[in-house]
């Protein structure tokens, strides 16, 4: 929680010494992600926390993950709220930094998103000190956003209990989806790696579907075959892919015209 806390204030001075001044820490003017929120979750750890921070969404990341936004919509009717989660097959793959980017660029779409740090032995995301905010460890989260908060995106920190058990509750994650409906489009949960997680796959199985995250060029076949067979046995459905950290072996401008 310090290490977070000291990469605020690092960016704060940063931004002093740029002379940028504080940043905006507060909801912005008619920005309030409880606004609405349906039905208040029975357990107050799980009620949404506007996010400090984000992560790096560069030109290639709003790309990809409009054009996953695009795909998911054509596979997941319309149905009032959309609820996935992004795993992996392993640790390390990705699967905190692309489900933060599809998060944001769906709430920069005018989407109400709601962001669930689901992976409860190794969360990203924490609630600060006042438990007013939700911050995101510096581990992925952009120097440049420090303590700037994205319209439109609400995120639910890895909670105190889910981290002692080390694992979060399919019941959790239902009362997550129920409370969110009527007040978010959409709920990503930043889920825990399949083949490494006991509660990954029948976390999978509460909601629409789940997109895998595959480390370019390191996640292995075999690995992967076996998470997609764990997440299909326990009722998951598997949406989709996305490569991440894909090495492009030409400039991406030249990648845009072909
Ligand atoms: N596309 C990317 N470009 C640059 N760094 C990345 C990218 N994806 C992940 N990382 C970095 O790799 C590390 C692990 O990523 P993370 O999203 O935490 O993976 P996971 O959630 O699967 O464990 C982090 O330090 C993160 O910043
Ligand atoms: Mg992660």
């Amino acid at each position: 929680m310090s290490r977070i806390y000291d990469a605020l204030k690092k960016a704060e001075s940063k931004r002093e010494h740029l002379g940028l001044g504080p940043a905006p820490i507060g909801m912005p003017p008619g920005h309030d992600p409880n606004a609405g929120w349906g039905h208040t979750p029975a357990d107050p750890a799980l009620a949404p926390l506007p996010l400090l921070g984000g992560v790096d969404l560069t030109e290639d990341a709003i790309r990809e993950t409009t054009a996953l936004r695009v795909n998911l919509e054509n596979t997941l009717p319309e149905r009032g709220i959309r609820a996935i989660m992004f795993s992996s097959a392993q640790a390390g793959e990705g699967t905190s930094t692309v489900s933060l980017q599809f998060a944001q660029s769906l709430a920069h779409g005018s989407m109400r998103v709601l962001y669930v740090d689901a992976h409860a032995r190794r969360p990203v995301c924490y609630a600060d000190d006042t438990q007013r905010y939700a911050v995101l460890d510096p581990r992925i989260a952009s120097a440049a956003m420090a303590g700037f908060m994205t319209p439109n995106l609400a995120a639910i920190p890895a909670t105190e209990e889910a981290v002692r058990a080390g694992l979060i509750s399919p019941q959790a994650v239902r009362s997550i989806v129920d409370s969110a409906m009527g007040s978010f489009d959409w709920v990503i949960f930043d889920g825990p790696p399949v083949v490494e997680s006991p509660d990954s796959a029948s976390l999978a199985a509460q909601l629409d579907g789940v997109v895998l995250v595959l480390h370019a060029g390191r996640a292995k076949r075999p690995v992967v075959t076996r998470a997609v067979d764990m997440l299909r046995k326990s009722g998951g459905r598997v949406l989709g892919t996305v490569l991440n950290r894909r090495v492009h072996e030409i400039p991406g401008f030249i990648y845009r015209r072909i």
